[in-house]
């Protein structure tokens, strides 16, 4: 059958055989090419190796792969994300994505997102994952980071105009929500864009304005105001310190 193609093709052409049904000869083999044609288009449409669709994963199935690092579960490496906005989450992966994040070897925490964005497929899948997590409610934490949150409150003033009264975040400027991060993980970030390990790239605008500010803060500075953000502002109560269970009246 698949030797009558070459023919059809020649039809086709105009070159070889008489034109569009100018005479019997041709009327026969357009007849023939509409046949072979037919055959093709059956063979095409039964084709078994034409791949099912794969199923899309949801944003809990991806943020799974996400916990072993973003939870307490198993060791802890990364912030908990839970509550931080589907635009700030997004916009983050995108850098890790694109290298704007992660590239400073000395950050060797932030290396380890790399190969995590290689496991996300798409851009729909970043912001599948970046709405899942904006959807939970945020964690109460311990508060670690020692500070004077008085002094904190003083230096908060100057973190207002980007982050908000109550360190809620502000869209317009892209300034993350402070309120429900873990005490540990800000007071590390701002180090981080102190030393120049986070907001440095050159496409990074928001890191670098953000680095602006506090490159010459001293880091007794940087724990007071960690202090009252963690202690004053939280989205949650921070959660207290187990006691030691008290020793038996016998003892
Ligand atoms: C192997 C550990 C690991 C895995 C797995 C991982 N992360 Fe991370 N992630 C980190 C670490 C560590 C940081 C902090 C980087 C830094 O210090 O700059 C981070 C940072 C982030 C940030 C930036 C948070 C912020 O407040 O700026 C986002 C967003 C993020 N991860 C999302 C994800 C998502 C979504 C997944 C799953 C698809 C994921 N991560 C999987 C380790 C991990
Ligand atoms: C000029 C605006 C601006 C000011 C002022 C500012 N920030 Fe930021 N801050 C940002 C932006 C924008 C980001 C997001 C950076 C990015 O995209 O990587 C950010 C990020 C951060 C982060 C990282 C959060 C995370 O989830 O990883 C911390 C912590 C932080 N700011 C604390 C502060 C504190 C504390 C002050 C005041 C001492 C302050 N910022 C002042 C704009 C600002």
């Amino acid at each position: 059958m698949m030797s009558e193609l070459p023919a059809c093709v020649m039809i086709f052409k105009g070159n070889g055989l008489p034109g569009w049904g100018a005479n019997r000869t041709g009327r026969t083999w357009l007849g023939w090419c509409g046949l072979v044609l037919l055959g093709v288009l059956q063979v095409v449409a039964a084709d078994p190796v034409v791949p099912a669709a794969v199923p899309e994963r949801t944003g809990r199935e991806i943020y799974e792969t996400c916990l072993l690092c973003h939870s307490t579960r198993e060791m802890q490496r990364g912030p908990i994300l839970d509550g931080l906005p589907d635009w700030y989450v997004a916009h983050q992966l995108r850098k890790f994505k694109k290298g704007i994040r992660g590239g400073v070897p000395e950050n060797r925490a932030a290396a380890l997102m790399v190969p995590v964005m290689d496991t996300l497929k798409n851009d729909e899948e970043i912001q599948r994952v970046a709405d899942y997590i904006a959807e939970l409610p945020p964690q109460p934490h311990l508060l670690v980071i020692r500070g004077d949150k008085k002094l904190g409150k003083t230096i908060y003033t100057r973190c207002i105009p980007c982050h908000g009264l109550s360190a809620e975040g502000n869209r317009a400027v892209k300034a993350p929500p402070l309120s429900l991060l873990e005490d540990w993980y800000l007071l590390d970030q701002l180090r981080k864009f102190q030393r120049g390990w986070r907001g440095t790239h050159a496409e990074d605008m928001e890191g670098r304005l953000m680095g602006l500010g506090v490159k010459v803060m001293p880091v007794k500075d940087l724990r007071d105001v960690v202090r009252y953000i963690a202690e004053d502002l939280p989205k949650v109560p921070p959660l207290q310190p187990k006691q030691p269970p008290h020793p038996s009246p016998s003892q």
